[in-house]
């Protein structure tokens, strides 16, 4: 596995999948260049970690000018991009008949604008440097659909459709595509839920290991995803708590 000296940039870095991956990605030697809106949970993070692999800023990734200026802060300060990670992302589910139409918006500007954003600001600095590697986590519900979650399920179905688009028009330039799919993981990521009780009850199921996986188990796979060979590339990976249905 080779991932010592690589540049690599995370979105949604200040919580959950995205925060274990930064502190995996560190440890296994990488320059991790992270961002996200909540800019004291970056310097909790940052304070833990050699301030020579890393750098961090204040991201929203539905800004294009505020991905590219994450991106433009791992070429000025390690001088490329391994591999970008589009990992923010919310899950404000509800019933459609709710007519919840703000969140509805802010999933699509975040989940589904957030990875076009970050193709957006990468993908001319890959062709430059004739590498690269783009991975973005979906979810189950990007392959299923469930009940009460059809906006948050249309997101991840069209974050898969782009990645495998993706995937097919960059290979000739030799830029790989992960798309990492989870089942259940215990993360902040309940928060987003705007009814409290349905909040609560999710929490009460991440909260059971045998339920969910932990941040970690996705920052592993992450971690390998990057590290194999040029010649090698994971395009989809379905991780799920060994019990989920
Ligand atoms: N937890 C699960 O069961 C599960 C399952 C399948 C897929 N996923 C996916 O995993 C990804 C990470 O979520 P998580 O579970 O680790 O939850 P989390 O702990 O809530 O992390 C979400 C991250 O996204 C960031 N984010 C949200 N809106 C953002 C924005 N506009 N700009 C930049 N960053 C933003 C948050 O940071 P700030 O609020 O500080 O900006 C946070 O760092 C998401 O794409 C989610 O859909 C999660």
């Amino acid at each position: 596995m080779q991932i010592q000296d690589k540049v690599v940039v995370v979105t949604g870095a200040s919580s959950g999948i995205g925060a274990a991956t930064v502190k995996q990605l560190v440890a296994s030697g990488a320059k991790v260049v992270f961002g996200a809106r909540r800019t004291a949970k970056l310097a909790k993070i940052a304070a833990d970690l050699p301030a020579d692999q890393i750098a961090y800023r204040a991201t929203d990734v539905t800004q294009l000018a505020d991905v590219q200026a994450l991106v433009d802060l791992a070429v000025l300060q390690f001088g490329k991009v391994d591999a970008l990670f589009n990992n923010a992302g919310i899950m404000p589910t509800a019933p459609l008949a709710a007519d919840h139409r703000q969140e509805w918006q802010q999933m699509l500007d975040i989940n589904v604008m957030g990875v076009l954003n970050g193709i957006s600001a990468v993908l001319p600095v890959m062709h430059r440097q004739g590498y690269g590697h783009i991975l973005a986590t979906d979810s189950i519900a990007g392959y299923k659909v469930f009940a009460d979650s059809a906006v948050y399920c249309g997101t991840k179905f069209a974050v898969r459709a782009i990645m495998e688009g993706l995937r097919q028009e960059e290979l000739k330039n030799h830029i790989k595509t992960t798309l990492v799919a989870p089942g259940m993981v215990d993360t902040e990521l309940y928060k987003t839920i705007a009814d409290p009780q349905v909040a609560q009850d999710l929490v009460k199921t991440w909260h059971q290991p045998e339920h969910s996986l932990r941040p970690e188990d996705l920052a592993d796979l992450v971690v390998y995803a990057i590290g194999l060979p040029q010649r090698v590339a994971i395009n989809e990976v379905k991780i799920r708590p060994a019990g989920e249905l």
